[in-house]
């Protein structure tokens, strides 16, 4: 009998249900190419529970998430309604950092030239591994004279030891068993002196231990002009959680959009957090032109995880095939609606 695999399944806010409804038939499509049988989970964490009840993340639903399933899909939280998106944070960062998941990866691969923002169709494959439970994210810090013409606002970045060297060891783990050859730092060391000192101190001490992977520096706004000029020299990243949000929306753009840039949040040896990198795009909800296929890249990476590798390279061949035959929808150029361009990668698969 094919193996079981328990997917927890939160489609959030605006376009979030619609990718998630998607991703869905994709993972009951799964076991037909030599996949588990995936039985799926529905929780409501979004912003009409929020605006209906106050609760954002209730304990008891976090403690079924932490321990009864292999993985979760998360579709989108934003939403206009919560202005200051006290709910998004709670419920995305919460389990980011309850779950202690330390590493957002990133990927950043080019499927296809025509839809890519550079000239010249570069080759684009990179993977960015972005802190994912500390640095500028933590809360750390505090308002004082609030409104007042005194007003002070501090926000505290945290950099620890255990923090940064966990992180740099899963990029450098990383690039030795995928075959890559050099891992970048991205800091600004240069004007940030002591919590990037610290990257800087451990990032040497961790290359030290991979003598075969080329270690290299840039500081965080050479890299984001790197990407743009000879994004074919990077290979893999690894940056602190601010840094990271930031190249990598720009990174969504050089491999075509946020419709195609998927993301994994993991703690190795735990269930995953997986999630379309696009956000809940209020404009686009019930207009059926949301693209599906970084919900399904991003079941491509659970598959990986949770060790279904050749599952994910046919759906990440599948979307590949979809992008070259011009099956997308209409920001990609193409004519099909979001349940159309899935109709499409099922039958291509
Ligand atoms: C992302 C998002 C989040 C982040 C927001 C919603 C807090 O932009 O996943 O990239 O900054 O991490
Ligand atoms: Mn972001």
């Amino acid at each position: 009998m094919a193996e079981q695999v328990k997917v927890a399944l939160i489609p959030g806010d605006g376009i979030g249900p619609e990718v998630v409804s998607e991703a869905r038939r994709l993972l009951a499509h799964v076991r037909t190419l030599g996949g588990p049988v995936v039985q799926t989970t529905t929780f409501d964490l979004s912003a009409d529970r929020y605006l209906r009840t106050g609760e954002t993340l209730p304990d008891a639903e976090f403690e079924q998430l932490r321990d009864g399933f292999d993985a979760i899909l998360l579709g989108a939280l934003g939403d206009p309604r919560v202005p200051d998106h006290a709910h998004a944070r709670d419920i995305v960062l919460g389990l980011r950092t309850r779950l202690d998941l330390y590493i957002n990866l990133r990927p950043i691969r080019l499927l296809h030239p025509a839809h890519g923002a550079l000239k010249g169709d570069p080759a684009i494959d990179m993977v960015v591994f972005r802190e994912n439970t500390e640095g500028l994210y933590t809360g750390i810090g505090g308002q004082f004279k609030r409104g007042t013409a005194d007003e002070v606002a501090i926000e505290a970045e945290l950099n620890t030891r255990k923090g940064v060297q966990r992180i740099i060891e899963a990029a450098f783990d990383f690039a030795a068993t995928h075959g890559r050859r050099r891992v970048t730092l991205a800091d600004k060391s240069n004007a940030m002196r002591h919590g990037h000192d610290l990257w800087q101190r451990v990032f040497a001490e961790v290359a030290a231990g991979y003598p075969g992977i080329e270690a290299s520096h840039l500081y965080v706004d050479a890299l984001v002009m790197e990407m743009v000029r000879d994004p074919s020299a990077l290979d893999v990243i690894v940056t602190n959680n601010l840094f990271g949000d930031i190249i990598t929306d720009l990174g969504a753009q050089l491999q075509g959009g946020m419709g195609l840039a998927a993301s994994a949040n993991l703690h190795p040896g735990r269930p995953g957090l997986f999630e379309p990198v696009h956000g809940s795009a209020p404009a686009l909800v019930g207009t059926g032109s949301a693209n599906p296929l970084a919900a399904h890249l991003s079941v491509a990476m659970m598959m990986r995880q949770v060790g279904f590798p050749t599952v994910a390279d046919a759906i990440e061949s599948a979307v590949a095939t979809c992008l070259a035959e011009g099956h997308t929808t209409p920001e990609l150029g193409g004519t099909l609606s979001t349940s159309e361009v899935t109709d499409h990668l099922l039958s291509s698969l």
